[in-house]
């Protein structure tokens, strides 16, 4: 942990069932996939430790288990390497335990990325949180996504979207927002829809796995109906806040790799290994 942050939580919703990695994540999670030798789910923790944040929130369900492990000591491994050329390959893990408080909750029903937020309540209690969905992982040379978006909190004071240019055949996968550009790469949002077809979607500006979100939006979650797939959408949610003129979006510093699925997975892994050859 870096700095002092005004947001100390980050909630990790991972209680999906990961099926477009089937049969990798029958009986492993999602989250657990390695993009070289870290598991996508501790990318996202380091990253919200650059922000500034030591409590990890996390959502799982059925089958997550090896998640609570994987950030826990394992007494015997460590003992198994300790004074071998090994040790070192735990090193950034035992910083993490060290550094980090780790709570889980289970979502008991898959009703969407809504619900499983507002399943994570009780981990949060009543403050402004950070969310990250550990499949969509960011890099950037310099400063992390999410410590971009605590900044931007900082000045706004109200909920916070990353977004990027996405191909515009491709909304129906996305959240998608439209606003006012009030700082270049900066919007105050006026509209967000949930997986449009590209012929009704109002811009390409995609919203992505990170959020800064205001405490009223667990209120506003607890009386949201079932919008698109009849799951409890984070986006209808986060609309109620827009038409108060509460969320900000922005186009991010860095670059995002779409973990949960196979070509973004692929895409990552190639390219963090060729950087990892250069350093
Ligand atoms: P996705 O739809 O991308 O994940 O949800 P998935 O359902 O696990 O993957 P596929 O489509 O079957 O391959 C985005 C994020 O929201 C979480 C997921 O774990 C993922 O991090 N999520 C989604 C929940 O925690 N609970 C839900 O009910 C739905």
């Amino acid at each position: 942990m870096k700095k002092k942050s005004p947001i100390h939580v980050c909630l990790f919703p991972a209680a999906g069932y990961g099926t477009r990695f089937l049969p990798a994540t029958k009986s492993m999670p999602k989250e657990m996939l390695p993009v070289l030798t870290k598991p996508l789910i501790q990318y996202g923790v380091e990253e919200a430790m650059e922000a500034g944040m030591n409590t990890m929130a996390i959502v799982t369900g059925r089958g997550k288990r090896a998640i609570e492990d994987h950030f826990d000591i394992s007494y015997e491994l460590e003992h198994q390497i300790k004074g071998t050329s090994k040790e070192k390959m735990l090193a950034d893990i035992r910083h993490i335990i060290d550094k980090c408080t780790f709570s889980y909750t289970r979502q008991k029903e898959m009703k969407g990325l809504g619900h499983a937020i507002l399943t994570g309540k009780p981990l949060v209690s009543y403050q402004p949180f950070a969310v990250i969905l550990a499949d969509d992982l960011c890099v950037n040379e310099g400063e992390g996504v999410l410590s971009q978006m605590v900044k931007l909190y900082e000045k706004y004071q109200c909920s916070i979207v990353a977004i990027e240019e996405i191909d515009p055949q491709q909304t129906d996968r996305y959240g998608v927002i439209a606003g006012v550009e009030i700082e270049p790469g900066i919007y105050r949002v006026s509209t967000m829809v949930e997986k449009p077809a590209p012929a009704d979607a109002p811009t390409n500006l995609a919203i992505i796995g990170r959020y800064i979100l205001t405490p009223d939006i667990f209120d506003i979650l607890r009386t949201t109906q079932p919008g698109k797939g009849g799951e409890i959408q984070i986006t209808d949610a986060l609309m109620a806040q827009a038409l108060a003129g509460n969320v900000i979006a922005c186009k991010f510093q860095g670059k995002r790799y779409d973990c949960g699925s196979i070509d973004g997975y692929v895409e990552a892994t190639v390219e963090l290994y060729q950087q990892s050859l250069k350093n």
